[in-house]
């Protein structure tokens, strides 16, 4: 089964390969009528999950020719949605809006649109009805077959026009087993990456919109997850992030069944990978092997985001999240006990349906047990479809009391430990110039704690131990003592 699956994953992938070959010859034509090298930009929303899917966009893009632009004024422009709460949906429609304009004054150009929200299918109907310059919309399932979109893109437009609706290509499928992984990838950053090791979510939390829209956890077998990360080790990535919605559950599906603690435990391991870090572990299912393997490898970051989302366990049991109060608090204390100097952030939603002033107590009480060193609060955002979105809904200045009441709470721990490392020296991976500061380069600790600290862009993907002396709030300004080449 697992082979006849191999097999078809390879198959998919050399299909995709001959149309990124005829994707060039597409761009070499449209060259020629342009006078430029034609150029291309991708607009990225949503988790880290969504930006290296945006990493494989701009990789075929290039790979077929097209150079980046800046901005939404280039030639193929594709946007890359995510509908994990209103606002993200708001903001792309606006953006959307924007490119239009664009559109107007370059005929050539061609406007995409992927991602988590055209799972929706009240999405992909707004933008057929409405939105009449969208070239082309697929969703997350099938991404890798962009090369080949692309290509229907540019017949398309010879065939039909530029402007008729017969020329929109339209493709977004309800699942797949398919995992195509080798299409090109044009990484944000030299020195850092992100890496799938799964897909999808099957925990349905009862407000979120992630396992509709990302299906049914799949995993990558281990050999293939490595291979890449030693690749990428070779082209000078010194840190990886592993990313899954729950990596706890990493492996479980496999036909040889893996944990995440052997699979983190072999990343950690690889020549040259200086720091590793994960996204997400749910708390419902988090294991002490998982600790253990951290705590033996100083190469891995230390810091676990670990995702309250409400202190209440009658809240807790409405969200869906099979954990109560006091087993988080539990694990949370049991994090800090077996990794010394370890970060723990979280994610809270505040206004859940149902929760009133008491519940918000709770959440409170466990930020001040759990001590969480940084925190991001929403507000929940109704998701059509979820089972959530049917339970009576809190009036909206209920919900603004309980989320100032949290986000107060927050900054104050986050204040609290960010402080207790002033003095200290700590090593910090310089990851790119200050954009406020010349002179300056921005750093990030192993705990994920920011650091500004004079210096150039030479410095940029190297470890450097840095005092941290000036405490701002949630970050510090320090200097560099010397490189780290170790990293940790
Ligand atoms: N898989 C991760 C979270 C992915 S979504 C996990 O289980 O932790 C990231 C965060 O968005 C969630 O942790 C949650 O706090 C928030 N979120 C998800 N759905 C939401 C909704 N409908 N309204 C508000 N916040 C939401
Ligand atoms: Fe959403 Fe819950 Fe899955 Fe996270 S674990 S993606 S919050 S359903
Ligand atoms: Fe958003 Fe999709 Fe990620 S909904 S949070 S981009 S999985």
């Amino acid at each position: 089964m697992q082979n006849l699956k191999l097999i078809a994953d390879e198959k998919e992938l050399a299909r995709q390969k001959e149309f990124l070959q005829r994707d060039r010859e597409y761009t070499q034509e449209l060259e020629a009528q342009l006078g430029r090298t034609p150029t291309y930009h991708v607009t990225n929303f949503g988790c880290q999950m969504n930006a290296r899917d945006a990493e494989k966009l701009s990789g075929v893009l290039s790979e077929a020719g097209f150079t980046e632009a800046p901005d939404e004024s280039a030639d193929f422009v594709i946007f890359n949605t995510c509908t994990v709460r209103d606002n993200a949906d708001q903001h792309f429609y606006g953006r959307l809006g924007r490119a239009s304009h664009y559109k107007k004054s370059n005929p050539a150009m061609k406007i995409a649109v992927c991602g988590c929200m055209m799972q929706e299918k009240c999405n992909v109907d707004k933008l057929r009805r409405s939105y009449p310059y969208v070239d082309l919309i697929f969703g997350t399932h099938n991404l890798f077959r962009f090369p080949e979109y692309l290509c229907r893109v540019f017949e398309n437009s010879q065939k039909y026009g530029a402007s008729a609706s017969a020329r929109r290509v339209v493709d977004v499928w309800e699942s797949t087993d398919l995992i195509v992984e080798d299409l090109p990838v044009e990484r944000r950053y030299r020195y850092k990456s992100g890496i799938n090791i799964m897909f999808g979510c099957n925990n349905f939390c009862s407000y979120c919109i992630v396992p509709y829209v990302r299906g049914r956890e799949r995993s990558r077998e281990p050999k293939e997850i490595i291979r890449e990360i030693e690749k990428l080790a070779q082209d000078g990535v010194v840190e990886v992030m592993l990313l899954g919605q729950n990596v706890n559950s990493y492996g479980k599906d496999l036909e040889q069944p893996v944990t995440f603690a052997d699979l983190l435990q072999e990343v950690a391991e690889i020549d040259g990978i200086k720091r590793v870090r994960f996204m997400t572990p749910h708390p419902k299912d988090i294991r002490e092997d998982l600790l253990e393997v951290i705590a033996q490898h100083p190469n891995i970051a230390r810091h676990v985001h670990f995702p309250l989302q409400s202190g209440s366990d009658r809240i807790l049991k409405k969200m869906n999240r099979r954990y109560t109060k006091e087993q988080y608090i539990e694990r949370a204390l049991k994090i800090r006990e077996m990794i010394p100097d370890v970060a723990i952030t979280t994610d809270i939603i505040a206004g859940f349906p149902g929760e009133g002033p008491e519940d918000v107590d709770e959440t409170i009480d466990v930020i001040k047990r759990v001590r969480f060193d940084n925190a991001y609060t929403f507000i929940y955002s109704k998701r059509t479809g979820t089972p959530a979105a049917s339970m009576p809904q809190v009036p909206e200045e209920v919900v603004k009391e309980g989320f100032d009441r949290i986000l107060s709470a927050v900054q104050e721990s986050a204040r609290n430990s960010t402080g207790a490392l002033q003095g200290r020296v700590m090593t910090a991976l310089a990851e790119e110039k200050n954009q406020q500061m010349d002179g300056y380069i921005t750093g990030r600790l192993s705990n994920n704690t920011i650091v500004h600290f004079p210096g150039d862009e030479s410095m940029i993907g190297k470890f450097y131990d840095v005092s941290l002396d000036d405490n701002k709030g949630f970050y510090y300004f320090g200097k560099a003592l010397r490189e780290n080449e170790r990293g940790y």
